[in-house]
């Protein structure tokens, strides 16, 4: 696992940014897996920004959104299809059909599970996972006790979980009780994984994620059976970290010989 530490979230939305380009610059056709929430907003609008001045296509892109709430039509204003609509890809030159996200409304939810693995399958697997982290440690809706070997399917919603996300909604009671999420075997199968995590809220779970057990009960530390995993944090989520002098030392190193140590 590579761990970077930056120094606030505005250089993690930087760096997120830029792995983000680099894959897509390096191979046009890329399948990405995308993240909601908070944290990714910021680097969704460095990638923008890249997108205006570098002039990079994700034309030929493909995307897969990670999670969708139970029960939300795709154009309700708190869906996870509107966020990334409204928050990247109308920013971009990338087909609304080339981006995917689980039909949360869909009147057979198992099968939609099903389909959507399909469809994540026919696009030849994801290239480039974007994660964020809850404050339990979860990774898309695969809330703690979630099966290592998961895949797409339903999930019960945490309270906590419902409580972190209620600012998105106009009161708790509108939060979604469940949600259609990849499971932790469809992330594992991404070639490569990128999780930014900001704030000191996230502190426990990155140090979870990072050095702690492998465990169901912190479905983060699944990451660390990974082989090409980074955890982009700022020094608030990095402050739990017990070898944080090391992560640093290693980007150091890294950078002097030129090489991807730090996995
Ligand atoms: C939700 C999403 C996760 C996200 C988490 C943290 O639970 N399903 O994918 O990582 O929120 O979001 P935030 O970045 O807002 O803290």
């Amino acid at each position: 696992m590579r761990i970077v530490i930056q120094s606030d979230a505005s250089a993690v939305a930087a760096f997120a940014a830029r792995e983000i380009a680099n894959q897509v610059a390096y191979k046009p056709h890329s399948c990405l897996g995308l993240a909601t929430g908070g944290t990714p907003v910021g680097a969704y609008r460095e990638l923008i920004q890249i997108h205006r001045t570098s002039h990079l296509s994700f034309a030929n892109v493909t995307t897969f959104n990670l999670d969708e709430y139970v029960g939300l039509t795709a154009n309700h204003p708190c869906s996870y299809r509107t966020f990334m609509n409204e928050h990247l890809f109308s920013h971009l030159d990338i087909p609304l059909n080339q981006t995917f996200v689980p039909i949360g409304d869909a009147s057979d939810l198992v099968t939609e599970c099903i389909a959507y693995e399909e469809r994540i399958g026919l696009a030849g697997g994801i290239d480039l996972q974007l994660l964020g982290i809850g404050s339990d440690g979860h990774i898309a809706f695969n809330e703690p006790g979630s099966s290592l070997g998961s895949r797409t399917r339903v999930k019960t919603l945490l309270q906590q979980t419902r409580i972190d996300n209620a600012r998105f909604f106009d009161s708790m009671d509108l939060v979604p009780t469940s949600a259609i999420t990849m499971g932790i075997g469809t992330i594992l199968d991404s070639k490569a994984i990128l999780l930014i995590a900001c704030g000191e809220g996230k502190a426990e779970a990155i140090a979870g994620a990072a050095e702690g057990p492998l465990s169901a009960s912190l479905p983060a530390s699944s990451l660390q059976m990974h082989p090409c995993v980074t955890l982009v944090v700022d020094e608030s989520a990095a402050s739990g970290l017990m070898r944080a002098d090391y992560y640093r030392m290693s980007e150091r190193e890294r950078h002097r010989l030129e090489v991807g140590t730090g996995q």
